[in-house]
């Protein structure tokens, strides 16, 4: 059975993705396309509904972006949100205007309970406002539906053409009514009746790769990451044996996590795991190299070579796994030039390995829907909620040359910090905390005697998806434990400074 699907026209902007999981969240799969996207290609996803979000600061800006107005003639509901909202004014021949509605922020908001999209709801809801520019006069036939004190128009609709526009986000994570609107459209408006499950996409995806795969041989690069690990367990629940992960050791791992891999892996699913221990090769390579993109571009090679000799071992395989979600696909680009970065999963793959295809199983999850599927699939907690950790390891945390007692005094420092933060409680209310070993030394005092040792830095940072970040505010006593901690029990350090930049000027990472 096809699944329901709601086309979001992406118009720019940066929170496209947000809207799109909240979509995801009430049940109902969606699609991000450019806002330029053909009707061709709009009508071969059979939508149930389409939103239009995002959008520059100006409606009337030059090259301001404007979707094909075919789309109005599809007899499919469409929502437009702020920018959106005023396409669609415009665009059936109301009069949107250059000048704020006066209304920012949380407002109190008066609306309409014949509209189906407010069904069910208080007369007074309270939204956020923050789009610019403001209906002047909504199209002939439409009728307002939502109003405030300084707003004439906050929302409105023509329910036969199936068209709605609202001035406000109605995927808002912080009010509650917001999220209820958007349940409105989807399941009175659009009536999707919710079909988006992680227990149905496994039960799919198992039986789609299976059908694919056939007797064939698959392989798989696993980082011990959320993405490879959860594509790795799914991969194998569909073709069993015929998978095999490779896991590289590259030495630049933190504390356990080599062995953590392996045992969750080989001896929870059974799953042919093959261990290359390279951490050698990599310190070889890596020595006396200080430049941070050097290093980053040394591992990501060694890492290529070791992984395609390993796999050139076991001879011909016909499909390579890669854990690419639905963000690398977003951020990528869409097909419209509105590139944001190329993403590591896309491209840098090896290239003398003789393989048919590649399967991408989680390409359509957003990171939530893959933790979920993880733990659908008996992936333990910490495998699941695993912060992020860079391709390249603690070699971009040790600063300037990687040795390996550098590392190992990293590693112990690091191991320290985490566990510290665990028993303080703080795990899950900070997005990344790790360690790093500055390359700075100084002087300090133990047991009466000078010592001239390292400095260890704690970096932790609350974020949402990495891009902008502040520093956690951890309690002093919890700080004051951990620094105690580490220079009571790793050797070679006598001194521990906290990260107080956010991102930007700083990035998280140091290097
Ligand atoms: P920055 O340091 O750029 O980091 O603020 C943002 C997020 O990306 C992670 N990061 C990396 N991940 N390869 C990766 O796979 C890398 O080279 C890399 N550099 C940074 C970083 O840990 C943070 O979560």
């Amino acid at each position: 059975m096809e699944i329901e699907k709601i086309v979001v026209l992406d118009f720019g902007g940066g929170y496209i993705q947000q809207m799109a999981r909240r979509v995801r969240q009430a049940n109902v799969y969606c699609e991000v396309l450019p806002y330029n996207a053909s009707i061709e290609r709009i009508k071969s996803i059979n939508p149930k509904g389409i939103i239009l979000a995002g959008g520059p600061g100006s409606f009337y800006a030059d090259n301001a972006p404007r979707c094909s107005e075919d789309i109005y003639s599809l007899n499919i509901p469409i929502l437009g949100i702020c920018y959106g909202a005023q396409l669609i004014c415009h665009q059936m021949g109301g009069k949107v205007s250059m000048e704020d509605c006066g209304e920012q922020g949380e407002v109190d908001v008066n609306i309409s309970n014949q509209s189906l999209l407010f069904k069910d709801m208080d007369d007074i809801i309270r939204c956020r406002i923050n789009c610019k520019g403001s209906i002047q006069k909504v199209p002939q036939g439409f009728r307002v539906t939502a109003w405030s004190d300084d707003c004439p128009v906050v929302a409105f609709e023509h329910p036969e053409r199936k068209l709605y526009g609202v001035w406000f986000y109605p995927e808002d994570v912080h009010i509650v009514e917001d999220r209820e609107i958007l349940k409105n459209f989807l399941y009175n408006i659009c009536e999707c009746s919710g079909d988006w499950k992680m227990s149905s996409f496994i039960r799919q995806t198992i039986e789609d790769i299976k059908n694919k795969v056939g007797d064939g041989k698959v392989l798989c690069a696993l980082s011990g990451g959320v993405d490879s690990s959860v594509a790795a367990v799914l991969i194998h629940r569909a073709v069993g044996k015929q998978l095999t992960c490779i896991f590289v050791d590259t030495g630049l791992m933190r504390k356990g996590e080599a062995r953590q891999v392996e045992k969750i892996f080989k001896d929870q699913f059974d799953i042919n795991l093959i261990m290359v221990d390279a951490g050698k090769r990599f310190l070889d390579k890596l020595k006396g190299v200080t430049n941070p993109e050097s290093k980053r571009k040394i591992i990501g090679e060694e890492f290529i070579r070791v992984f395609e000799e390993c796999a050139r071992s076991l001879g011909r395989v016909d499909y390579l796994v890669q854990g690419t979600i639905y963000s690398d696909v977003i951020e990528s680009g869409l097909g419209d030039g509105s590139m944001i970065k190329s993403h590591h999963n896309v491209g840098g793959l090896p290239q003398h390995i003789d393989f048919k295809e590649i399967i991408e199983p989680l390409r359509n999850l957003f990171k939530d829907e893959v933790r979920e599927v993880g733990r659908q699939l008996g992936l333990p907690d910490h495998m699941v909620e695993r912060q992020p950790f860079p391709g390249p390891g603690l070699a971009i945390r040790v600063i300037g040359d990687v040795t390996q007692e550098k590392l190992e005094i990293l590693r112990e420092a690091d191991a320290l910090f985490r566990d510290a933060i665990e028993r303080a409680g703080l795990d899950k209310k900070i997005w990344q905390y790790f360690a790093i070993l500055t390359g700075m030394r100084s002087v300090g005092v133990t047991d009466g005697d000078r010592t001239y040792d390292y400095t260890i830095a704690l970096r932790a940072v609350t974020s949402i998806d990495g891009t902008t970040a502040d520093w956690a505010r951890i309690p002093h006593d919890v700080l004051a434990d951990i620094s105690n901690t580490i220079v009571s029990k790793v050797p070679k350090v006598n001194r521990v400074v906290y990260d107080i930049t956010s991102k930007p000027p700083s990035t998280i990472e140091w290097e």
